[in-house]
């Protein structure tokens, strides 16, 4: 397919510009979201950002790039073009969300925050670390992100559970199981972690009756989608004791109202969609690279979005 003219727009445009322009074989125009105007919609054949500008129409354009992992903001209840293909960034999401969770279950075990409020009131109250080995992970999502999690925290003693729709085993896990026999392992899991893409099977997935299903005093961390989440039952589930803590990258509204109760809550850590942010050089490479796949090729893509799928 030859594509000839690539509208970047969002957060990395300049970064991609100056990246890209004479490297890549087509024209680029590159524009912050909000200065980009009807023509340059029109002029070009390909769009590449993190999620549709106003006036966006998927059938204009014959290739769709998402600069970030997920593509809920292009597909998800939203209508899409046969002819269009939407590809995505895979870059290095697996190591970056590996690291957020093992950091944020490694100060939850080591008592990061009572030690900061212990200092601050110049006490000294010892209190043993609760060692991560010997826990047990249960991880929505057994794509390459659900799989590095799993590596990482099981080189560290952890037993990891990865809950997929089809349940295939897979040797990054423990055990893998389907969602329909998600109990068998949730209420083993001393974590659970969402890693799964929003789609209309996935959107509210984790609600009253989901969370029932946890081993009572876990800890819940969602580094997919907000509206995967329930909050008000998540809220519920805090209250009665069912889930310990939460920690929170994503929201059902970003950035979360100033009127929200979650951020009052000492039971939950709300981080603003950082997990896994895309940077320049990886956006520039995945660009480049579907690119060059694209114009030998489309069935060479390897980084091709399902739109039946949603991801
Ligand atoms: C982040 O959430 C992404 O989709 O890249």
């Amino acid at each position: 397919m030859e594509i000839k003219r690539i509208l970047v727009t969002g957060r990395l445009q300049e970064e991609l510009k100056h990246r890209l322009d004479g490297v890549i074989g087509a024209e680029l125009r590159c524009l912050p979201e909000d200065r980009v105007t009807e023509q340059d919609l029109a002029w070009a054949d390909a769009y590449a950002g993190f999620r549709p500008v106003p006036g966006f129409l998927p059938e204009q354009y014959r290739w769709v790039h998402a600069l970030g992992a997920g593509v809920d903001a292009f597909i998800h209840r939203k209508p899409w073009s046969e002819q269009t293909i939407l590809t995505r960034t895979t870059g290095d999401f697996g190591r970056k969300i590996a690291e957020y969770c093992l950091g944020h279950m490694l100060a939850d075990a080591q008592h990061h925050e009572g030690f900061s409020e212990d200092q601050r009131a110049r006490r000294w109250g010892p209190q043993a670390a609760v060692p991560l080995a010997g826990q047990a992970v249960a991880v929505f999502g057994t794509g390459t992100i659900g799989q590095t999690i799993s590596l990482t925290l099981r080189a560290l003693g952890v037993r990891a559970y990865g809950i997929s729709w089809s349940g295939t085993a897979h040797e990054a896990f423990d055990k893998t199981v389907s969602l329909r026999e998600a109990a068998v392992v949730l209420d083993q899991a001393d974590w659970v972690i969402n890693t799964l893409p929003l789609t209309e099977q996935t959107e509210a997935l984790f609600d009253e009756r989901l969370i029932a299903l946890m081993k009572p005093g876990c800890a819940f961390i969602n580094v997919g989608r907000g509206g995967s989440l329930v909050e008000p039952d998540l809220l519920r589930a805090l209250d009665r004791g069912q889930l310990r803590k939460a920690v929170l990258d994503v929201l059902s509204v970003e950035p979360l109202p100033d009127t929200s109760p979650l951020w009052s809550r000492p039971d939950i850590k709300i981080t603003p969609h950082i997990a896994a942010v895309t940077d320049a050089e990886e956006a520039a490479q995945a660009l480049l690279d579907t690119w060059n796949a694209l114009q030998q090729g489309e069935n060479l893509l390897a980084n091709r979005v399902n739109i039946e799928r949603g991801y």
